[in-house]
């Protein structure tokens, strides 16, 4: 009964970190695409073939239900997988619905007209492909209407985390949140649309000052999943083991999970 959780490198691991805490019984495979990262500078076609080998490779690991730890994919390729690749069978899901429905404070489900919201001004923080896609935007025009959202795609930063370099990840946030403020200077929620963005939270919090709200999608995404297996037990997958693959180097991938999640995350070759 394994669910598989993909991402192009290590940040999909905030994600797998809190629904395997949310779901406990469940087995989660997760897949890394770190041979392949970053995927916020490649164009839409690239992200599509390399998100679908990736969620292949998670449906061979018996793995029903797949949910793309990834905004990049989520925004660049998953329409494109659910309306002409994924089988009847099987489910391939994204994060950023769950975390417009936080925004915009509605149940999942709910279908009902764009209404007023009490946020007005939303910063959004995401890769150059998310940004480039405007999919945030969209999702956000079906549930609220009045919110002024302003997107700063994040260069360089997901190599940075990718890297285990903090100094400069640091540096780029510093960079990127003053970049933005220029151009919106009192957001009162920040999204952080990519999740390699919450190992940076803190360096996210600190530029952007406290009274801005921080919405990252780990628990958000851990909620939604909670309620969608208890709707739809019959895509728990057959598989029976938690196992972290990666198409990079297992050692170098496991050695920067650990660091990261600040326990041992033993990755294996995909
Ligand atoms: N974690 C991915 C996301 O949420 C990273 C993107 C990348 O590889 O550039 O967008």
């Amino acid at each position: 009964m394994a669910v598989g959780i993909f991402d192009s490198g290590l940040g999909g691991l905030t994600v797998c970190d809190a629904v395997s805490k949310a779901l406990p019984d469940i087995p989660f495979v997760y897949f890394g695409d770190n041979a392949h990262a970053p995927y916020g500078v490649r164009d839409t076609d690239d992200i599509f073939s390399l998100t679908c080998a990736g969620v292949e490779r998670l449906w061979d690991e018996g793995c029903d239900l797949v949910v793309l730890a990834c905004n990049t994919a989520s925004a660049a390729a998953l329409r494109r997988m659910q309306e002409t690749w994924v089988p009847a069978d099987k489910r391939v899901l994204g994060v950023f619905v769950p975390l417009i429905e936080a925004l915009t404070e509605r149940q999942w489900g709910d279908n009902s007209p764009p209404r007023e919201v009490a946020l007005k001004h939303v910063a959004l923080f995401a890769t150059p492909a998310t940004v480039a896609s405007r999919a945030f935007q969209r999702e956000l025009a079906f549930r609220a209407v009045g919110v002024d959202v302003e997107a700063q795609p994040c260069g360089g930063l997901v190599d940075a985390i990718e890297d285990g370099d903090e100094i400069l990840a640091e540096a780029l946030v510093r960079s990127h949140v003053e970049a933005l403020k220029r151009r919106m200077p009192r957001p009162e929620a920040a999204v952080l649309g990519c999740t390699h963005y919450p190992l940076m939270q803190k360096a996210f919090q600190d530029a952007l000052g406290p009274d801005v709200g921080v919405y990252s999608q780990a628990s958000l995404v851990a909620d939604s999943l909670t309620d969608y297996l208890a709707r739809r037990p019959e895509f728990l997958g057959e598989g029976k083991t938690s196992r972290f693959l990666t198409t990079g180097d297992p050692v170098r991938v496991s050695t920067k999970a650990t660091q990261f999640l600040r326990r041992r995350i033993p990755f294996e070759a995909a």
